[in-house]
């Protein structure tokens, strides 16, 4: 079984087609970049951009990067304020003719982790952190997703957000070194551990390809492993997720 998987992000949009047997991206991968003003009606005409890129006549699962419920945008998160209380797979439905299955990024990340990756059979709590532009969160108990936690948003001091303090844009906006940076990840990596008590994190999203290098500062008896699909989690996950038909 093969289903196009999209990860909106907030400087691309990529998208793949995923063979759900193995997890495996059978096409190129095809990223645009996320247009600006990030608006509803701007990402439609990008993803009907990319279905037509493909050629793609079925479902479509796609991960996006805002709080959601149900397909429906709780803020416009990273995008555009424009998103709140938007139902994105009627959006796209409309724009394509395709049918959607929304969810959220991180989510995405680590369902294609469990699936096929650094979760595959692991029991008890695990948690996928990934790190970009913002923090996202997903939670599995025994494989099975609880969706749309967003542990970005854990407030760090003075009403901030972690996610503020500690995610890849903060370290390009205080131009932080790899140290500082480890520092205030080690910070949330703490917090998030003695909140959950996991047994597992798997760090995603563009960090996932630099764990090696803060991994060490990290200093929790959890383990933490970066994600084996790398950046294509996001794409596969949400693939998977139009095969679960997640609502
Ligand atoms: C959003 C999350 C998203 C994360 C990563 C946060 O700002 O609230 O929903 O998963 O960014 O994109």
């Amino acid at each position: 079984m093969e289903i196009l998987g999209i990860d909106v992000g907030g400087s691309g949009i990529k998208g793949a087609i995923v063979n759900l047997t193995t997890g495996e991206l059978t096409s190129e991968r095809h990223r645009i970049s996320t247009p600006r003003p990030a608006t509803p009606e701007n990402i439609a005409k990008t993803i009907k951009e990319l279905v037509n890129h493909f050629n793609w006549k079925g479902d479509v699962g796609c991960g996006f990067p805002t709080p959601l419920q149900h397909g429906k945008c709780q803020t416009g998160g990273n995008l555009h304020k424009d998103w709140k209380n938007t139902q994105v797979d009627v959006l796209f439905k409309k724009e394509t003719g395709n049918d959607f299955y929304i969810i959220n990024d991180a989510d995405a990340a680590g369902l294609s982790e469990m699936n096929f990756g650094a979760g595959k059979d692991v029991k008890g709590v695990v948690i996928m952190i990934t790190i970009g532009t913002g923090i996202g969160s997903g939670l599995f108990l025994d494989g099975k997703l609880l969706p749309n936690s967003e542990l970005g948003h854990v407030l760090y001091k003075n009403g901030e957000i972690f996610e503020k303090y500690a995610s890849d844009a903060a370290r390009k906006r205080d131009d932080l070194s790899k140290k500082q940076w480890g520092k205030r990840l080690h910070e949330y990596f703490q917090h998030i551990n003695f909140i959950l008590s996991p047994d597992l994190f798997i760090v995603g999203g563009g960090a996932s390809k630099k764990l090696a290098k803060f991994e060490k500062q990290i200093d929790i008896e959890t383990k933490i492993v970066p994600a084996k699909a790398e950046n294509n989690a996001g794409i596969i996950g949400a693939a998977l997720a139009a095969k679960y038909k997640l609502k």
